[in-house]
């Protein structure tokens, strides 16, 4: 059996920067916290525990020692609070996301409303749209345009995952209300990169896995685009979790990782296929 490994599987550069940052930290003192989980991998997570990294979920017990604040960002009231606390910050926040809320800041200063391309639930989203007043909006597709009030200056951002093709739909919406537009493409490549990556190897392979933590929306995502291909793929978080069953008459299997697996978690994957593979 042959084992086939997704180049850009893992850690996106935000995810990467806002790991490292944070196990830096770690060893500052012994009243680190990091504002929500750094990043959507429990593992990662645990390992920042034992190090005495603990997940706040918000800053109302903390009132001295370091704050993370994690890849996706917080929303700028978290941010504030912790100035005013004269805690210690550390602000893991992708620089793309920060561009996102940047923009969002700047739109409204200047009078725009703003409307913000994502999923409303999402952290980062919720982040993003508290840098604006009180005329931004989140909108998951064009048609939810119509539902917006009247706009003349019309400002659009996107959440970074989102998809260009809704992006450009929701423009689309917008031109047709607004007078005048402003469009920041704020979308970051890590994910479409990796779901066309995959998607290129679920068609060579006969059994694909696809590791991340199950609360990470993208790996997520990612089963879902390869099971589209190749009905035969997991979606699992770690290497404890393979089923030697799954291999049966397969030769080649895919191997792919959300942007937020850690590479040593991706690698006891390979390992123990292969370890399965001797033992065949
Ligand atoms: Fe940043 Fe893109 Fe990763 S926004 S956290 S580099 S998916």
């Amino acid at each position: 059996m042959k084992v086939l490994l997704a180049k850009r599987a893992g850690f996106c550069f935000g995810v990467k920067r806002a790991t490292q940052m944070a196990f830096e930290a770690a060893g500052i003192d012994k009243t680190t916290y990091t504002l929500g989980p750094i990043i959507h991998s429990p593992q990662v997570v645990n390992k920042l525990e034992e190090m005495g990294v603990k997940v706040l979920k918000n800053l109302d017990t903390m009132d001295r020692g370091t704050i993370i604040i994690r890849s996706h960002g917080v929303a700028s009231h978290e941010i504030e609070e912790a100035v005013q606390k004269q805690l210690e910050i550390v602000d893991a926040t992708c620089p793309f996301v920060k561009k996102a809320q940047e923009h969002v800041k700047r739109l409204s200063e200047t009078g725009y409303g703003v409307v913000v391309v994502g999923d409303a639930d999402h952290p980062e989203v919720q982040g993003i749209v508290s840098y604006g007043g009180d005329k931004v909006f989140v909108v998951g597709s064009g048609e939810e345009v119509s539902k917006l009030p009247k706009m003349n200056k019309i400002g659009v951002v996107a959440q970074t995952t989102q998809s260009f093709e809704n992006l450009k739909n929701v423009v689309s919406e917008c031109l047709l209300r607004g007078g005048e537009i402003r469009v920041f493409n704020t979308i970051c490549d890590a994910t479409a990169i990796r779901q066309e990556e995959a998607k290129e190897l679920a068609y060579q392979v006969d059994c694909m896995l696809v590791v991340g933590g199950f609360n990470s929306a993208n790996t997520r995502r990612l089963s879902e685009v390869c099971v589209e291909i190749q009905p035969r793929t997991h979606h699992i978080e770690t290497a404890a979790e393979i089923d030697p069953g799954w291999f049966s008459g397969v030769e080649r299997v895919g191997v792919t990782a959300g942007a937020s697996t850690p590479k040593w978690i991706i690698d006891e994957v390979v390992s123990r296929i292969e370890e399965l593979n001797k033992s065949n």
